[in-house]
């Protein structure tokens, strides 16, 4: 089957965030000269971006870093939707679609993220066996292959069929990192901070990257979740909030709780990493995150951004426009990353880097 096939590359994104989301991919495909459109139903989970010039789809999905992309949680260059799904031969039909891909190493059933939707997981948990021995048996799944092959169910009797490049597409089922809540962490904030660690350091870096014994301040800390992502690491932390820190997390002794204000609060030395979960309005967050940097108070950074309620991702856009600008003028190299998290609502988490 020719790659020219594929007209359309279906995005997954949190539900509600559809137009974030079809915004960013039409400005992200047209600076690479791929002009085209969205089409959506309101909080379904997902995108449909449909090239003008067909067959485009998967080259946008190989050029397009997926780390760049904001508001998709998951990608894939796909064919026509598979819509008329008999219930007695799913799999022969679904084997037939996708029989003629390049060879693909693995397999993936996927739903979008909302209620409706959740509830098509037994039906990929059926599938996924029958499909796998079906699809190898034409050849079209093999581990030498180049591609991953998605299946993403919109109904029992609809799917959207394609491919991603592992390395440039999210390593989980509908890009949802499944993490467990630590019995011992103080809040269910500790995952947001995890879940952002999985988005943004490769596996094997994450003990070069937060290294035990080196310093790191929380911002907005109480009661203590990052900060005990931090501390499980081996790192020391001062945790600014005037709110009251889990007291498992003080008897650690790795933990200096400062009760100030995280606008105000100045390091006394650098540190290798600032974390910030105030929620407070994102120019504001974003111009203290620029001062940090700017004054190379800190090597890393992980924080939130409230998103505003209009034009959202255009004002997401201006701010990270802002920050860049703000470090190039005082000739501080950054890099950086943004993602909508699963563990975010109405915002998104920025990691920033100092790159000199
Ligand atoms: C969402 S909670 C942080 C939860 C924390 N990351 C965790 O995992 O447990 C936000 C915190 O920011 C704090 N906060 C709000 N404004 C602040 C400010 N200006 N300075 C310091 N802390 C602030 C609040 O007291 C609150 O504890």
């Amino acid at each position: 089957m020719s790659k020219s096939v594929f007209n359309h590359v279906v995005l997954l994104c949190r539900s509600g965030f559809e137009g974030e989301c079809s915004a960013e991919i039409i400005d992200r495909a047209a600076a690479i000269g791929v002009d085209g459109y969205c089409k959506t139903d309101k909080r379904s989970g997902i995108v449909v971006f449909t090239p003008n010039k067909p067959g485009s789809a998967l080259r946008l999905i190989e050029k397009i870093p997926f780390s760049t992309m904001i508001f998709s949680r998951q990608w894939f260059a796909a064919i026509e939707q598979v819509t008329d799904l008999p219930p007695k031969d799913r799999v022969g039909t679904l084997a037939q679609a996708a029989g003629r891909f390049p060879r693909c190493k693995d397999l993936w059933l996927e739903t979008a993220d909302t209620n409706e939707a959740n509830s098509l997981s037994k039906l990929c948990k059926s599938l996924q066996k029958p499909l796998q021995i079906k699809l190898k048996a034409f050849g079209a799944l093999r581990a030498s292959g180049e591609y991953r092959l998605h299946m993403l169910f919109t109904s029992g009797t609809s799917a959207w069929v394609g491919m991603s490049l592992p390395g440039n597409d999210a390593p989980w089922l509908g890009g949802i990192p499944r993490l467990r809540l630590p019995k011992a962490a103080p809040s269910r904030s500790t995952l947001k901070l995890e879940e952002a660690w999985h988005w943004f350091l490769t596996p094997d870096t994450w003990g070069e990257e937060l290294k035990a014994g080196s310093w790191g301040v929380d911002l907005g800390a109480a009661p203590g979740g990052w900060t005990w992502q931090l501390v499980q690491r081996g790192l020391k932390v001062m945790a600014v909030d005037n709110g009251p820190m889990a007291d498992d997390l003080m008897l650690t002794r790795q933990v200096e709780h400062h009760e100030a204000d995280g606008f105000l609060f100045e390091p006394p030395r650098a540190v290798a990493w600032m974390v910030c979960d105030i929620a407070d309005k994102p120019a504001r967050v974003m111009h203290l995150m620029s001062t940090w940097f700017v004054n190379r108070w800190c090597r890393k950074s992980v924080f939130n951004l409230k998103l505003p309620m209009n034009k959202r991702y255009q004002e997401v856009c201006k701010l990270l426009d802002q920050l860049q600008q703000n470090c190039d003028q005082h000739n501080i190299k950054i890099s950086w990353q943004a993602k909508q998290l699963y563990h975010d609502r109405e915002e998104i988490t920025v990691m920033v880097r100092l790159l000199d």
